[in-house]
């Protein structure tokens, strides 16, 4: 018999809903290189307006959303961006804003709430040294992947604006310093925090959110700033080989998502909520979770015991044993063995993300199956 699988290990692999399917077999198209997809001129105007930016554009991927920010404000020679070290950016897109960009990412020690000290920032921008770099830009990521899913609190966002925007020394040629969002999951933030993304992005001169995580949409993400910073973007854009000709079947789906699956998110927040609850309240003293900080659709489950690690443990939520299946930890009318795909971290913390394709019998499925797996493994240190 075949197992069923819930594939928790990223909302990326969340799969387009059917709405989203008509909307592409539909889609009027044209060539966006051109600028003549009007489709595509639709998502973008109306990402814009969402965020009360000027102008928007459709990009293939977070990863190349985020680049193309780097290059704009950091179009001078000699300039660095800085960023948190435990980013996306710095982590994982292969440093392509120093290897593409030619731009030097510096970075500054992420908190676990996904934040940066301020004080430590205005210590480390750097302007006028002929022996140093200038920092053109600061990033900021919103929520924090590895952090779990963090929102980044509004009065921290508004204390990193101000300090850039008050502080004559931090302002090469009376100009401020750039902020840019990666905002690939800013609407979970903005769903957690019950404000519209425009509060968030307020004060930001990019932000870059994606389509295809918790948003559902096969492909792309979205940048959004001043027509002048568009302009450049979408020039930087057709160098970097996004230029996608009839992508209004894709952009199609982009609009459903905002449309259907934006008002939809607070369930995924629920639902990781409730799967947190249920480790929490096994007080395991191997596998746990930090309750208190679950604050959208991704959750960090901490393997305390340095015998057992995060990738065992994955691997083991994969697995289905005959033990498990005697005892009926198994699908309620076929029987199937539940197999969690959980992504591992690093050496102790694993990972998992709900979207909107893993339903509430899907919840009941896992939280059975962690539960076992979790007895087995503090039976199993216990001896
Ligand atoms: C916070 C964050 N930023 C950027 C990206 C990059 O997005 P993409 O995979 O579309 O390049 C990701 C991908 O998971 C992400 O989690």
């Amino acid at each position: 018999m075949t197992d069923y699988i819930i594939d928790l290990r990223s909302d990326t692999v969340s799969k387009p809903t059917a709405e989203m399917r008509q909307a592409m077999f539909e889609a009027v198209v044209g060539d966006d290189v051109y600028g003549e997809d009007p489709t595509v001129n639709a998502l973008e105007q109306k990402a814009a307006k969402l965020f009360e930016k000027e102008a928007g554009l459709f990009v293939p991927s977070g990863t190349m959303g985020n680049l193309l920010a780097c290059m704009v404000h950091c179009h001078r020679r000699g300039t660095e961006a800085i960023v948190g070290d435990l980013s996306h950016v710095y982590l994982y897109e292969q440093g392509g804003a120093a290897h593409i960009g030619g731009i030097q990412l510096a970075t500054l020690p992420n908190k676990e709430d996904g934040t940066f000290c301020l004080e430590a920032l205005r210590r480390k921008v750097r302007l006028v040294d002929d022996h140093e770099p200038i920092t053109a830009l600061v990033i900021v990521e919103n929520t924090h992947n590895i952090c779990g899913g963090k929102v980044i609190p509004l009065e921290w966002i508004d204390k990193l604006v101000a300090l850039l925007n008050n502080n004559k020394e931090l302002q090469p040629d009376g100009k401020r310093i750039a902020l840019h969002m990666d905002g690939a999951r800013i609407f979970n933030a903005a769903t957690a925090l019950q404000v519209p993304v425009a509060r968030i992005a307020r004060d930001f001169d990019s932000v870059n959110f994606c389509l295809s995580k918790g948003l559902s949409a096969p492909v792309g993400s979205i940048l959004v700033g001043s027509k002048t910073f568009i302009r450049q973007a979408r020039r930087l854009r057709k160098a970097l080989g996004g230029g996608m000709r009839q992508a209004g079947i894709l952009a199609a789906a982009g609009i459903v998502a905002l449309d259907t699956i934006v008002p939809l998110l607070q369930n995924d927040h629920q639902k990781t909520q409730r799967i947190a609850e249920a480790i929490f309240s096994m007080e395991s003293p191997n596998v746990t979770v930090d309750l208190t900080n679950v604050h959208s659709n991704i959750l960090l489950i901490r393997l305390t015991n340095p015998k057992y690690g995060a990738n065992e443990f994955s691997q083991r939520c994969a697995k289905v044993t005959a033990e498990e299946l005697a005892v009926r930890v198994c699908t309620p009318v076929k029987g199937e063995g539940i197999s969690l795909k959980v992504s591992s971290r690093d050496w102790h913390v694993a990972r998992i993300v709900l979207y909107q394709q893993i339903t509430d019998a899907d919840v009941v499925l896992a939280i059975k199956k962690f539960k076992f797996v979790i007895c087995e493994i503090d039976d199993a240190l216990k001896e």
